[in-house]
């Protein structure tokens, strides 16, 4: 089949073309080769040369659209816009609205797709699932944004709505969803845009809500994005990774290799239509103990860093249930020391490695992202 893939030139993108290259589909991307993922506006050279067209296009403009889809089978949609910043409206245009364009084209030039798959978030979650030890008959508590008045003075854990003690959090499967900011939103809104607009005009549509993604060939400059980017550049450098909070976020990890396996299951597997599935790692890690696992991945001599900063905006724990997708025959396969270590041997081989947390930490400081604990 002929394959679109938007955002062809970014992380997870590049390795989906692999990946369907090497199932022997043809494939064209739609990427308009954006910073700060992009330093450069060329169009990586081996994609070229395995036959991979591009289309030079940006997903919010409609007339993009009309020259990447003739005659192609399937989309897989995974041009975004990713970073944590206060510009709310670019996350819809670019994430929503470029969805709501995908099929109000398909449905002008009365084109049929077997497929899109759209790459939705864990972020759709919020704060992720929790329970209450002292309260069991509220089941399932899903805390809202945590308050600025408890973060300023360190208290970093969801109180039970009822009785006001730490909550416990759980594992979180898809049944329900609380956006706390901007990405999140408009990456419900496109799965939900996706799903139903899909039905409508009957396209068979599957939404996907991965975890932390990693791998190699994630770009070094995004501001927000990407724990093991942010911690091999440090640790790479000799300076100790730098955690906010207290460091005891609990998060699952999955690796690139195991999200492209489900890209393509979302591809061929016609259970998956209409549906939405969450790809995770299965494996909750604190951010403290996944800062000591990058450090001793590089045999490096450092301990992590928490100098009682915050993110505002950000969750607390969230780690996902992949019992669903698992009903499909998905699981994931790489074990979290071995995409540790994959990256840091890809990312230390880089010629732009640099350390750009200094910059990115300025930056998500002048824009009111990353705050100082009061204490
Ligand atoms: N990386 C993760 O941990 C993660 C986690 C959950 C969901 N996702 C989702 O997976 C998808 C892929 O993420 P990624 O990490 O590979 O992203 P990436 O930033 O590495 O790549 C995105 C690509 O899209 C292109 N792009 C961005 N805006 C565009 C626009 N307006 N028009 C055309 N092209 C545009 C960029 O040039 C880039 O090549 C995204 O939809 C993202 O929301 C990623």
């Amino acid at each position: 089949m002929r394959v679109l893939v938007t955002g062809g030139a970014g992380f997870i993108g590049s390795h989906t073309v692999d990946a369907l290259l090497s199932e022997g589909h043809e494939v064209r991307v739609l990427d308009a080769l954006l910073p700060p993922v992009h330093r450069t506006r060329s169009f990586p050279q081996d994609l070229l040369d395995r036959g991979v067209e591009w289309v030079d296009g940006d997903v919010r403009d409609k007339e993009a659209w009309e020259r990447a889809l003739p005659d192609v089978d399937a989309v897989v949609h995974l041009a975004a816009y990713q970073d944590y910043l206060p510009d709310f409206s670019t996350f819809f245009t670019t994430n929503a609205v470029s969805t709501a364009l995908l099929y109000e084209v398909l449905l002008e030039r009365g084109q049929r797709l077997d497929r899109v798959v759209v790459a939705s978030s864990q972020a759709v979650y919020g704060e992720g699932a929790y329970r209450c030890p002292h309260c069991p008959d509220q089941g399932v508590v899903r805390p809202r944004p945590r308050r600025e008045a408890d973060l300023v003075n360190g208290s970093w854990d969801p109180p039970c709505p009822r009785c006001l003690q730490p909550l416990v959090p759980d594992w979180t499967d898809e049944s329900a969803v609380s956006p706390h900011n901007a990405y999140a939103l408009s990456k419900h809104a496109q799965e939900t845009a996706a799903l139903t607009l899909g039905e409508r005009c009957a396209i068979p549509s599957v939404a996907l809500r991965y975890s932390i993604v990693q791998g190699s060939r994630q770009s070094f400059h995004n501001a927000y994005s990407g724990i093991l980017r942010i911690f091999a550049q440090r640790v790479l450098h000799g300076r100790a990774p730098v955690c906010y909070e207290d460091g005891h976020q609990l998060r699952d990890y999955v690796s690139v290799h195991d999200v492209v396996r489900a890209n393509l299951l979302a591809l061929h597997d016609d259970r998956a239509i209409g549906q939405v599935y969450n790809v995770g790692g299965a494996r909750q890690v604190g951010i403290l103990d996944y800062a000591r696992l990058v450090i001793k991945a590089a045999g490096a001599d450092l301990e992590p860093e928490v100098p009682g900063v915050y993110r505002f905006g950000d969750t607390r724990h969230v780690f996902s249930r992949t019992d669903r997708i698992a009903g499909l025959g998905w699981r994931p396969e790489v074990p979290l020391q071995d995409v540790i270590e994959e990256y840091l041997s890809w990312a230390s081989a880089q010629p732009d490695l640099t350390d750009i947390t200094p910059q990115a930490d300025a930056r998500m400081h002048t824009l009111g992202t990353l705050r100082r604990t009061g204490r």
